[in-house]
């Protein structure tokens, strides 16, 4: 017992969790993921399994991506990359509804799988209904040589190292990171892309692992001074929009599999349709607002929480001043391009679910009623 505890120490590398070692893998985690897929000097994107199947790509009269979870939330901001760059039409399905719904799909669509574990047993069960139904298959899994990687027809791991904590962080981020790659790589070749445009947003890409750096150092000890005030907190909001609208969804589940407190993700526009009548004074608002994307529209949701006296913790990017000045909580983040934002304003999230769980005496890494692969219905 005493020699097992020990190795879980020296596997947890001085962290307390190995939710908090895996965040603060993540500058590692992504430049890993890029490692020989993204050649700056050179402006290419190699990604053998997509370049092996480009026309099949390139011909796809849709894309399907299915997943579960934290996986789906980086499915659906895939659909605006995809969509964006290479001009594909994409849809995010839950692997559990797709399943039963009796799909129309055909071998024209290309299917990409996103699972970190590879086992989840939805994700299986979908592809393999898709595949029988002629659609190309390709794989984002984590775990090499996983059930998922193996019923592909190419793929590509995000290469995020083994993912211990059952709240997804490092693997989500490496999941963006793939999927960033996709979309500009399908744009490049499609001709949707323009070389100019192509290039600054690869030398965005590369220097993501340098802003998370940045991001963990700088707020780190501010997310947990947040957290301290948030522990008997019993809802929480979260908005975002565009690209960052996902990256509400994924805060908020974060906070919930961890605290246990009840969190919502919204598109902050949505607001008005039915969540504005919860707020009051003491509703907390978490608010993803970047400089780029959306940030006008964004302002006046903001005016409209204030009106209402809700709590607002805001991310924005450094040197902030029109959502800062009517924010509680401000947390900065450099600026990236807005379709890189997810990846850099998750972490701050990542954090303030962790420490608000650890405040709260919860069993961060291995949540009640959690298991880390979903392999049962
Ligand atoms: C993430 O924090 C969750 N534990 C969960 O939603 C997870 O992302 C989901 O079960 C999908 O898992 P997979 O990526 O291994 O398929």
């Amino acid at each position: 017992q005493e020699l097992k505890l020990s190795l879980e120490q020296i596997e947890k590398g001085g962290y307390e969790h190995f939710m908090l070692k895996e965040i603060f893998e993540q500058p590692k985690s992504i430049h890993d993921t890029m490692r020989g897929r993204l050649i700056v000097e050179e402006g290419v994107i190699k990604m053998a399994g997509i370049w092996d199947h480009i026309e099949r790509f390139k011909n796809a009269n849709r894309i399907i991506i299915i997943a579960c979870g934290t996986s789906w939330h980086a499915g659906l901001i895939g659909e605006y990359l995809i969509e964006e760059y290479a001009r594909i039409p994409v849809e995010v399905e839950y692997a559990s509804e797709f399943r039963y719904r009796n799909p129309i799909i055909t071998d024209k669509d290309v299917v990409i799988a996103i699972s970190q574990s590879g086992e989840t047993a939805d994700t299986m069960a979908a592809l393999k209904l898709a595949k029988e139904r002629g659609a190309f298959i390709y794989g984002i899994c984590n775990v090499v040589d996983s059930s998922i990687a193996r019923i592909t027809d190419a793929g590509s791991y995000t290469h995020a190292g083994p993912e211990i904590g059952v709240a997804s962080t490092k693997a989500f981020t490496a999941q963006l990171t793939i999927l960033s790659l996709i979309a500009l790589k399908l744009g490049k070749h499609n001709g949707n892309l323009g070389n100019a445009e192509f290039m600054s947003l690869i030398a965005e890409l590369d220097a993501i692992p340098k802003k998370i750096e940045e991001v963990l150092s700088s707020t780190h000890e501010l997310v947990q001074n947040i957290a301290k005030d948030f522990i008997t907190t019993t809802n929480f909001l979260y908005l975002g929009r565009g690209y960052n609208y996902p990256a509400a969804l994924e805060g908020a589940l974060k906070l919930k599999e961890i605290s246990y407190i009840h969190a919502e993700g919204y598109p902050a526009a949505e607001m008005k349709h039915g969540p504005i009548a919860l707020i009051d004074e003491n509703m907390p608002i978490v608010i993803i607002a970047p400089r780029k994307g959306h940030y006008d529209k964004i302002v006046s949701n903001v005016q409209e929480i204030k009106a209402r006296k809700g709590k607002i913790i805001a991310v924005v990017n450094k040197g902030d001043t029109q959502v800062s000045e009517m924010s509680d909580y401000v947390i900065e983040i450099p600026q990236t391009s807005e379709c890189f934002s997810p990846i850099v304003a998750s972490v701050p999230l990542q954090l303030l679910a962790y420490y608000i769980a650890v405040y709260r005496g919860a069993n961060v890494d291995q949540p009640r009623n959690l298991a880390k692969s979903v392999t049962v219905e």
